[in-house]
């Protein structure tokens, strides 16, 4: 299995800890407000796929404040591990996790998605949100998330996505350069001014060098069958899911 080297994966997670550390506080309400309510519609049809699949355990990934674990803890019997390489949105993870009376179904730890520490199989599902982006050698990390994932087990993931439809890919720009930083400046002040900044560029360049198609087939080199792949609202939202080769 590849490792990343501490200087690629090093500066990744510092600057994916620098970036996260200001918003953990009202995140879930920004993230949805400023994706003009489509988040949680993502985070719902991701959590569609595990469901039906009962498992006992799941590990999710790049957990944050831990909305997808929760939801998680809500529709499966599953105990559910988040995972998280910004300590300040586990904090506020955990404190969402006491609110909810969770605390017996859902456990944050601090890691990266790169490196995780649990042993081959040991989850019957895994999702992950908002991770790729941020890491050195997605497909180094793919693999190292499907490791954990016994043969057979369901792995879903949510990721913004660049519009295919010439159309919406102009009014996908002009929201992510101009509406996106005005309305985190607005709503989140100087933190989500600078998210708002970094994302829509940050979404381009990452297709421009991993399109979904480089994705679709890192996914199966990873050893995950029946890739899907679900385009949402008008192509700025995309969910993936597979299973664990060999079940
Ligand atoms: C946009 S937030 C999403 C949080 C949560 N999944 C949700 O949808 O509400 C992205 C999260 O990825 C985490 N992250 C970034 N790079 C990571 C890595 N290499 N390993 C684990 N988590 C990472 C950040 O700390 C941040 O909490």
């Amino acid at each position: 299995m590849r490792h990343d080297t501490p200087s690629t994966g090093a500066r990744n997670s510092r600057f994916a800890r620098r970036l996260f550390s200001g918003l953990p506080q009202r995140y879930d309400r920004l993230a949805e407000w400023l994706s003009l309510g489509q988040n949680s519609r993502w985070r719902r049809a991701m959590v569609d796929q595990i469901v039906p699949g009962k498992p006992r355990r799941v590990l999710d990934v790049a957990t944050g404040p831990a909305g997808v674990a929760l939801q998680l803890a809500a529709r499966t019997d599953a105990q559910i591990v988040g995972i998280d390489v910004t300590e300040a949105m586990l904090r506020e993870g955990r404190a969402n996790v006491a609110r909810a009376g969770a605390d017996k179904r859902v456990q944050v730890v601090l890691g990266k998605g790169e490196q995780l520490p649990f042993a081959d199989a040991t989850f019957d599902a895994l999702t992950f949100t908002y991770l790729l982006r941020y890491v050195e050698d997605p497909a180094a990390t793919l693999r190292e998330l499907a490791r954990v994932v016994r043969p057979g087990g369901t792995i879903g993931n949510l990721e913004f996505l660049v519009p295919e439809s010439r159309f919406w890919r102009f009014w996908w720009w002009g929201y992510t350069r101009l509406l996106l930083p005005l309305g985190g400046a607005l709503t989140g002040g100087r933190e989500w001014f600078a998210v708002g900044r970094f994302l829509g560029p940050n979404i381009s360049a990452h297709y421009r060098r991993y399109p979904l198609s480089w994705t679709v087939q890192a996914w199966r080199d990873a050893g995950i069958d029946d890739v899907a792949v679900r385009s949402m609202s008008l192509g700025g939202g995309l969910v993936m899911w597979g299973s664990r080769t060999g079940g």
